[in-house]
């Protein structure tokens, strides 16, 4: 199943929903051509929303071959606008613009499968500018607002299919109804796709890649290295050695995790590199995020090369080279990143855009068409440890994005240890599984006055900074009950000396990124 994106933050919504409905999607540029389509013989495609109006200037084009193929087709929203003005319908500026929450009237289910079993008023989530006007030849109008006249379509001797508002957001009532009716009803695509099919697949893809290879993997101590590993262990067993660079850039007992219970649960051979003096040093009076960021991916990737330096002298013996590098890298990091669809770099997330030119390795990256909560379900079923499996992400450059100002051994230490309440706290509450992370931030180049016992202080402030999110593109704040937020505050400024104010970060992403560097 083919997600056809349109520049809108939209479409990985879509492509998880589709895999939620149990059928493997993919996300492809706009620009695909019909013989590319064609060629890639998807059982059905879903045009994602956009940020432009079909008549703007430099609107996103689409090759409306695409829609001759006979491949079952719904467009949502600047992709519904797109089928309706490639076939003849017409689509206009009414003036009336609609955003957010709308009441909606279904007008007929004869037409098609799309609202099948769904009743006659419901509250969809729209975002539009534009509407469809006419519906083109041919087309049943399925469903309308009081402002827009055509909000659904169908052609089901066509396969065709739009909806105007937006059914992978969570405020739509029934959105992930017209998903599942759209693939199963109207395209008939079977429910048989789940993130375990994955391992199989993933392990004869891994074989054939690296076939007899010697293959090194980065453990960072977060859940994508280590599914990548275990992974790639199952494919290749021996031929892979796991290193683990304690950069000192790591949280509260994650080295011991990796060491011991990681290691239990997989039988992987790993070598832990204690690069905790050559990173800070590299981070000496360097406050800037993107600088700290390309230092630590640089120094990451060459301590590999060390260590794998060290390992070939090893491997000397039997003269066979290590050649490959596994990397965990992720289905957005890769689109956020700007290798999906041509999206703006907004950070140079540092397994994906911050390696070397001079990288002397081919990459295994068997996670790299997969969601965060697809690796966890893979996992899982791979045996991993609930506590590796279960953690929430953190990123590659650790707390030394989490830091703002210089890092300094002192400042990580105080920060760790005021992560590790945090942590621990949210645990206790039983919140772990509302938040998807919960960033400690360190202001290290703030001080505030205080007061503690009889004296004044004039320490740090902590961020907290809990956010709820489906896949970390878009994220809200997480409304944490105020016991537990008292809870926190009182333990780090009673516990973390050196930091005397706690703060709560209550921004959404956009505009805030969920990471404060
Ligand atoms: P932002 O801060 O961009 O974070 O909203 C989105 C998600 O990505 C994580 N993150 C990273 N993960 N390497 C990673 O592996 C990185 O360089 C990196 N930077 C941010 C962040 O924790 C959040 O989950």
């Amino acid at each position: 199943m083919l997600v056809v994106d349109f520049g809108a933050q939209y479409a990985q919504l879509i492509a998880r929903r589709v895999r939620e409905a149990s059928v493997y999607s993919e996300i492809v540029p706009h620009t695909i051509t019909a013989a590319e389509v064609a060629a890639k013989n998807p059982s059905g495609i879903v045009l994602s929303g956009g940020p432009s109006s079909v008549y703007e200037e430099g609107a996103p084009a689409f090759d409306s071959a695409i829609f001759d193929l006979g491949v079952p087709t719904m467009g949502i929203c600047y992709g519904f606008q797109v089928m309706a003005k490639a076939l003849g319908g017409e689509v206009a500026k009414t003036g009336a613009r609609e955003y957010g929450s709308t009441d909606m009237a279904v007008d007929d289910l004869g037409g098609g499968e799309l609202l099948a079993e769904q009743p006659d008023a419901q509250t969809v989530w729209m975002s539009h500018g534009d509407s469809v006007v006419k519906a083109p030849e041919g087309f049943e109008v399925l469903a309308r607002t009081s402002s827009t006249p055509v909000a659904a379509f169908a052609n089901k001797e066509r396969g065709l299919y739009g909806v105007q508002w937006h059914p992978e957001v969570k405020h739509t009532q029934y959105g992930q109804d017209v998903i599942v009716n759209f693939l199963h009803r109207a395209a008939g695509i079977p429910a048989d796709w789940n993130p375990g099919n994955v391992i199989a697949d993933q392990v004869a893809a891994i074989q054939a890649q690296v076939g007899s290879g010697r293959v090194i993997c980065g453990l960072s101590g977060g859940v994508d290295s280590a599914v990548a590993a275990a992974l790639v262990h199952k494919a290749v067993g021996d031929q892979l050695v796991c290193v683990f660079v304690d950069h000192g850039l790591l949280r509260q007992d994650e080295r011991r995790q990796v060491e011991e219970d990681y290691v239990k649960s997989t039988g992987v051979r790993l070598v832990t590199v204690d690069a905790r003096e050559q990173f800070i040093s590299a981070l000496a009076g360097v406050s800037d995020p993107e600088q700290k960021r390309k230092i630590i991916g640089r120094e990451f990737i060459r301590t590999f090369e060390q260590a794998q330096a060290d390992l070939i002298a090893e491997a000397a013996a039997d003269g066979d080279p290590i050649r490959f590098l596994v990397q965990g890298t992720l289905y957005p990091d890769v689109v956020e990143s700007g290798g999906g669809s041509g999206t703006a770099n907004i950070k140079s997330h540092h397994n994906v855009g911050g390696l070397p030119e001079d990288l002397q390795f081919e990459l295994v990256e068997p996670l790299r068409a997969l969601f965060k909560d697809e690796v966890r379900a893979i996992g899982r079923q791979l045996g991993l440890p609930d506590e590796i499996v279960s953690r929430q992400p953190f990123p590659g450059p650790g707390l030394g994005i989490r830091i703002v100002g210089e890092v300094t051994a002192e400042r990580l230490e105080l920060l760790r240890q005021a992560d590790a309440i945090v942590r621990a706290e949210l645990t206790a509450a039983g919140l772990d599984a509302e938040i998807w992370q919960c960033p400690v931030v360190l202001l290290a180049d703030v001080r505030s006055v205080g007061v503690q016992g009889d004296g004044r202080t004039y320490g740090h402030p902590i961020v907290l900074r809990p956010v709820s999110s489906e896949d970390a593109m878009t994220a809200d704040w997480t409304r944490l009950p105020y016991d537990v937020l008292a809870r926190i505050s009182n333990r780090i400024t009673n516990e973390v000396s050196g930091v005397n104010r706690v703060v709560l970060d209550v921004t959404s992403k956009p505009p805030g990124t969920i990471e404060w560097e």
